[in-house]
């Protein structure tokens, strides 16, 4: 797993009894670093799971060859980049399965939790189908010690709705990228997300880093446009992982944690708000 991630990637691999394996964060990219991988392949090793962060899809080719040689599974972890592509291929559909979330806050977001599992292994569709419902195929036949994790029908109603704005909705995200990325492209100190090459980001959040990330947020704030951090805490220093891997060193993901900053994005916003923000955002990092 990547250790610059939401902790729900790490917390989704310890539940099954598994251990996740933290991998740095590439420092252009803050994705999983694709160099890193291989070295951190054991004997013990089951699976591979990258994580489209923020919308930036994985490039997913070489790591689908390298598990495939391997006996590995890749399990992409696409909460965040619905819509995404990688070359022609959509996120989520390079590895052996991947996993949507669809809480409110994301790119295709229901009115609660929700989310979504795919395959194209019917074998493994159908196991997941019964692990979502008791471990059941048929009621009162329970062939897997399973639980309750079924996609709410009035959650899919709404999704089925929202599901027909999506590639609107991104496309909008991604004209305020463009925005930004031109607007602030030489605002002094302040770090610009890079998106792999051959892939096309939906941009689910739009990640700057810079040195006085604390004082540029609160002067933001007092602007008038607020900031969030995606995300301020490095899962391994987080209580769930101290105790394992806390003594470890991921410094890329530690650097990203101290100097991140989430400008807003998404399809609220017009064209002329993004172009209000960056002129906000290049005088306040000027000023500081
Ligand atoms: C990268 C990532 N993985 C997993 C999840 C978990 O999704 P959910 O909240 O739907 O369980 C989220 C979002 O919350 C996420 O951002």
């Amino acid at each position: 797993v990547p250790a610059h991630t939401f902790i729900a990637t790490w917390l989704a691999v310890a539940q099954t009894g598994a251990v996740p394996v933290p991998v740095d964060a590439d420092p252009d990219t803050m994705n999983i670093d694709l160099s890193a991988i291989e070295a951190a392949i054991t004997e013990r090793t089951r699976a591979i799971m990258p994580v489209h962060l923020y919308g930036a899809p994985v490039p997913g080719e070489a790591l689908r060859a390298l598990c495939d040689a391997r006996g590995l599974m890749l399990l992409e972890d696409a909460a965040q980049a619905h819509g995404g592509r990688d070359g022609n291929r959509r996120a989520g559909t390079i590895g052996h399965a991947a996993g949507f979330s669809f809480y409110p806050g994301k790119n295709l977001g229901a009115f609660g939790d929700g989310g979504a599992l795919v395959t194209d292994d019917a074998d493994l569709a159908d196991k997941v189908r019964m692990l979502s419902n008791y471990g059941s195929r048929e009621k009162y036949q329970h062939e897997l010690a399973g639980g309750n994790s079924r996609l709410d029908p009035l959650q899919a109603a709404f999704l089925s709705v929202k599901l027909k704005h999506l590639d609107a909705w991104n496309t909008r995200r991604q004209q305020i990228a463009a925005i930004y990325l031109e607007r602030l492209a030489q605002t002094p100190d302040l770090r610009l997300p890079l998106i792999a090459p051959g892939t096309q980001s939906v941009w689910h959040l739009f990640v700057v880093r810079h040195p006085a990330r604390e004082a540029l947020r609160l002067a933001l704030t007092k602007r008038g446009v607020p900031a969030a951090l995606h995300y301020p805490v490095a899962n391994h220093h987080s209580g769930a992982f101290a105790a394992t891997f806390g003594q470890r060193a991921f410094p890329v993901a530690e650097a990203i944690c101290a100097t991140c900053l989430s400008l807003p994005i998404g399809p609220h916003l017009s064209l002329d708000d993004a172009s209000e923000i960056a002129t906000i955002v290049d005088q306040v990092v000027r000023s500081l």
